[in-house]
Order: structure tokens, then sequence, then C-alpha cells
């Protein structure tokens, strides 16, 4: 080519020129594209000192190893620099995206939206415990029961109005609610009406002494008011022993009455009916609301009833495997509902189902 140098002076001169020329591009280089840009154009198979190396042949052969060693120079400063700015230019990047992505440590954090056990919950785990210090464990039971276990085996006959058709929900016979008005399963497939069908379960899997206490839901076709819900909340409890006797139920109700609504709580107890205890006892305590003289909470009698208990009917007993004569048992059970509306003073049940967090963080104390 007849631009090439045709002098070592030339030579060298050029290479400087093109290192410096290069050293001043890179300098500005405003990022890693335009840095790889300038060394293809200098470095590269056709960059501009690659071309003045292949002139060097028509240098003198004793001139050609200084004019090698001062375009080889120049190669390598050049390399240098290109990773010095690369090195530069990567870091700006990260500063400026540590500047952009900047998190202030020190500021305030964000609070935790921290949830509740809903109140119903809450006096459950308060029967739980009163009644973990008399002895109870919790054994639950099947919320779909068949007629056998909520009725029959609990001494309830056929014709008894708690299987009326008002109050049980049957659950229907499959096929039939397509082919026309549902029937009633014809295994006797039910809701639960109550927790007690769960003593039968209990008295044949569990040996005595028997000592349960069963937390659950239960379902009755009802008209829905401020007191009754179709969908409701009962603990029931059993003992199962030898010896055991009304006393011990007295005794033990009395301080469980205690336990849960204060030391000087007022107890009576009257007699009950359930077809499933003989003889069978209505509790009650002094009214909550105005201690006995009788206001609109209690009906104006002083009193209110918390639960239902007796001891365990022969029939029961011997339905649950055991033998009378050698084993006796009483149970009780009472609405988890009821409770709670008379433990927090809340007038209306269906505040409970309803979902409705303004009433429910009330709660959030818990206990
Ligand atoms: N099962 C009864 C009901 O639903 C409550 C009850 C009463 C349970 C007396 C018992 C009891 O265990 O002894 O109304």
């Amino acid at each position: 080519m007849s631009d090439q140098p045709e002098s070592l002076a030339a030579l060298e001169a050029a290479v400087d020129a093109i290192r410096t020329d290069a050293e001043a591009r890179l300098a500005t280089a405003p990022d890693a594209a335009a840095v790889e840009a300038l060394r293809h154009a200098v470095l590269g198979r056709s960059g501009d000192l690659t071309a003045l190396l292949r002139g060097i042949g028509r240098l003198s052969p004793d001139e050609r190893p200084t004019a090698g060693a001062a375009a080889n120079a120049a190669r390598v400063a050049l390399e240098a620099a290109i990773a010095d700015r690369l090195t530069a230019l990567g870091s700006r990047e990260l500063d400026q995206r540590l500047a952009a992505e900047r998190v202030d440590m020190t500021g305030p954090g964000r609070p935790w939206r921290v949830g509740h056990l809903h109140p119903l919950m809450t006096v459950e785990r308060e029967l739980r415990e009163i009644f973990h210090g008399f002895g109870f464990e919790v054994y639950e039971g099947p919320e779909i029961e068949s007629d056998l276990m909520n009725f029959e085996l609990l001494n309830i006959p056929p014709d008894h109005p708690s299987r009326d058709l008002w109050d049980t929900l049957y659950v229907a016979e499959p096929g039939s609610v397509e082919s026309g008005p549902p029937r009633p399963a014809h295994d006797g497939t039910i809701l639960r009406t109550h927790t007690s069908p769960t003593q039968i379960r209990a008295m044949r899997e569990l040996a005595p002494p028997i000592r349960v206490l069963t937390p659950g839901r239960c379902f009755r076709y009802e008209a829905v008011d401020a007191s009754h819900g179709f969908e409701f909340f009962q603990i029931e409890g059993l003992v199962v022993d030898r010896e055991t006797n009304l006393a011990d139920l007295k005794g033990m109700l009395e301080e469980f009455a205690r336990a849960m609504f204060g030391e000087g709580t007022t107890t009576r107890f009257r007699p009950g009916y359930y077809p499933f205890t003989e003889p069978s006892v209505a509790f009650d305590i002094g009214c909550l609301v105005c201690g006995g003289p009788g206001c609109p909470a209690c009906s104006h009698t002083g009193w209110m009833t918390i639960l239902g208990a007796g001891m365990v009917h022969p029939v029961v007993l011997r339905n649950g495997g055991f033998d009378p004569d050698e084993y006796q048992g009483y149970a009780f059970g009472m609405g988890l509902d009821r409770l709670t509306l008379l433990r927090h003073a809340i007038p209306d049940l269906r505040l409970l189902m309803s979902a409705d967090l303004r009433f429910l963080e009330q709660f959030s104390g818990g206990r």
C-alpha cells in the first residue's frame, strides 16, 4: 500500500499516533459496546495496528525487530487500557444500579397483619383447658352420622320428635335430587344434630376409665334468629368408670362453672329429661347480667341454663358395650355458641357466623 511507512521512524510515529488516538477515544467511550468497537477497529484482523504491522516487510531486515517490538508494545498497552476502561465502565454501571435500587435499611418496618382465633374457638380452647385439668381428653367424631348413632343407640326411639324432618337435616338418597323431590338416604345418613353420638363411639373404642370431651359442629333444620342457628357447636362430655355417681357429676360441674365464670358463680341443678340419661338434670348458673333479681337476659328468672347432663342411661351403656351393673357413667352437653355469647355479652348469635371483621376484630385480644 502506498501509505505504508517506508522507514522505521515513520512506522514508529504511525504506531504512536494510532495509540494516542485510540487512548483518547477509549477515555470517552460511553459503554462496553463502544470499547469493543474500538478494539475491533484498532486490534482486529483488519484493524489499523494490524494493517501497519503488515508493512513491516518493507523495512530492512535489521529494522524489523525494533519495529515489531514497538507495534507489539502498543498492542499490549492498548489491551491493558481496554481492560481498564471496561472495568471502570462496569463499576460505574454497578454504582448506577446501586443508586437506583437503594433500600433504606434504617426505615421503620411495615407491620405484619396478625390474625387471631375466632371467639368461638377461643372459648372452646378455654373449655378444653378447664376439662383437661379434670383429666378429660379430646375425642372427636364425624359431622355426618348415621341415624343409628345419632338417635337409636342413644335410646331415642323412631317416633321421637328430634328425628322429625323439621329438626334433622337428612342427606339425600343419591340420585333422588335429580329425579324429583329428594328422599332421605336409605341408610339413614344425616348431619348430626348433636355431639352425643360420640358417646357411643368413645365407649366402643376406648377402655375405661373413659373421660372424653367432644367439641364439634352440629346441624339442625332451624329457623335462624338471634338465638338459633342451623349450624352450631356443642361440647359433649362423657365419663365411664366403676362407681361413678351423680355426686361426681354435680361436683365436677360446679367446679367447671367457677373456673369458667368466676369463683363467686352461683349454680343450681334442676330435674331434666333426655332419653340417653337417667336421671337427667339441667344445670343453671346465676344470671351473668343481673346477678339474681331477674332481667330480660334471664327471662326474669335470675338463672341461665348452660347445659344438660345426667347419668348415662343403662341402655346407652349397653349399646356402648358396657354392663350397667358393673360400669356407670355421666354425660353432659352444652352449646358453645351460647357460652360464647354469655362470655362476651354478644346480643345476637348470627354475628358469630357473619365473617364480619368489624365484629371479629374486637376479639383480637383473645384469651
Ligand atoms: N345432646 C343434647 C342436646 O343436643 C345435650 C345433652 C344433654 C348432652 C344431656 C348430654 C347430656 O350428654 O347428658 O340437646
